[in-house]
């Protein structure tokens, strides 16, 4: 089985980031051939400063690697380390139905928070299935929000085996019910786009403000608390022991507690639960060829694969 995702270099990890993709991603690494990349084009469809594209894309890999990401077990590269995926995107675009692509929430959703409608943002779906279809890849790990895409690039596979005969396999989602949607400060979706994250690798003092001004409602400390659609919860379930997460749902049952210190005892829950990855990542990051080294590498043997499956598109339609 083959495994395969990405992520953008377009901000710093999160924790909708870490339980929408992440975790999976690296726990599918031991059950198959994992391909993880940054996707470092796509990023070009969002960010224009080229210093700050590139310190993303560093930080990204450090985040990556520091929250287990294996190179030994998992290929690990960036996306520009494989330009092969760029004809492979055009010979796809000659397969897509327009509609297709005008139907694309995430495209509608980015023009109405003010990014210019270029010709790239509205082909990312394109580019993004031929990532996947490059590397035959059969499972895809990914959040929610990355649905659509998934089934605009099983539409354009069957649409080119169905032209030219059976070239690519054609991949499934794996989305993780459970988690859904990790939601941000102010209780909408965690993305980076509405500056509503917890990053994975925050300073400390920033990180408890951020934890402290979590958006709660204006129930009296005596009373009980709402527990339906309540962030502080939904963020506790994720990174507390169950029982630990039993006992603080039952204090907003009970009443008798503050918002103030429900969320100090959330700050808490969340630091011990990112104390590992953060001690990971200062180790990885006083070693910056290293990880470089591990990008390098990856781009090699991604290429290696990538070719393959291009030279075998290139015959199919007569190139
Ligand atoms: P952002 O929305 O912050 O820009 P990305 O688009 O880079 O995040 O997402 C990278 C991966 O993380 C995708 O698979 C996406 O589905 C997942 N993801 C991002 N935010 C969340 C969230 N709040 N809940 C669940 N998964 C998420
Ligand atoms: N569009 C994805 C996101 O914003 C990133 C991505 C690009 C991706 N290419 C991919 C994810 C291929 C999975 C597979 O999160």
């Amino acid at each position: 089985m083959r495994i395969l995702s990405g992520v953008q270099p377009s901000g710093a990890l999160h924790l909708g980031n870490y339980f929408g993709m992440m975790q999976s991603a690296i726990a599918l690494q031991n059950q198959g051939e994992a391909f993880y990349f940054i996707a470092d084009y796509h990023a070009m469809t969002t960010v224009s400063d080229p210093k700050l594209l590139q310190s993303n894309i560093h930080e990204i890999a450090l985040g990556f690697l520091a929250c287990g990401l294996d190179p030994e077990k998992a290929v690990f590269f960036r996306q520009s380390a494989v330009p092969e995926v760029h004809e492979l995107a055009w010979m796809l675009s000659t397969v897509t139905p327009m509609g297709l692509l005008e139907r694309c929430h995430s495209f509608k959703d980015k023009i109405a928070r003010g990014f210019s409608p270029s010709h790239g943002l509205f082909a990312y779906p394109v580019l993004m299935a031929a990532d996947i279809l490059l590397y035959q890849a059969n499972r895809v790990p990914v959040g929610k929000d990355q649905k659509q895409h998934l089934e605009v690039t099983r539409d354009i596979a069957l649409k080119f085996n169905e032209q030219y005969g059976e070239v690519f396999v054609i991949p499934e989602p794996d989305i993780r019910e459970a988690v859904a949607t990790v939601p941000g400060l102010d209780g909408q979706k965690m993305s980076k786009s509405y500056q509503n994250t917890l990053e994975l690798f925050s300073e400390a003092k920033p990180f408890s403000k951020k934890v402290m001004g979590i958006k709660t409602d204006s129930t009296p400390v005596e009373a009980p608390k709402p527990t339906e659609g309540s962030t502080l919860l939904a963020l506790s379930r994720l990174v507390a022991k169950p029982e630990e997460y039993q006992e603080y749902e039952s204090s907003f049952r009970a009443g008798g507690k503050g918002y103030g210190d429900l969320k100090k005892a959330l700050l808490v829950q969340l630091e011990r639960f990112l104390v590992p990855f953060q001690e990971e990542y200062q180790k990885l990051k006083s070693d910056p060829k290293k990880v470089n080294e591990i990008l390098h590498e990856g781009g090699v043997k991604a290429r290696s694969v990538a070719q393959k499956t291009l030279e075998k598109a290139r015959i199919a339609v007569g190139i």
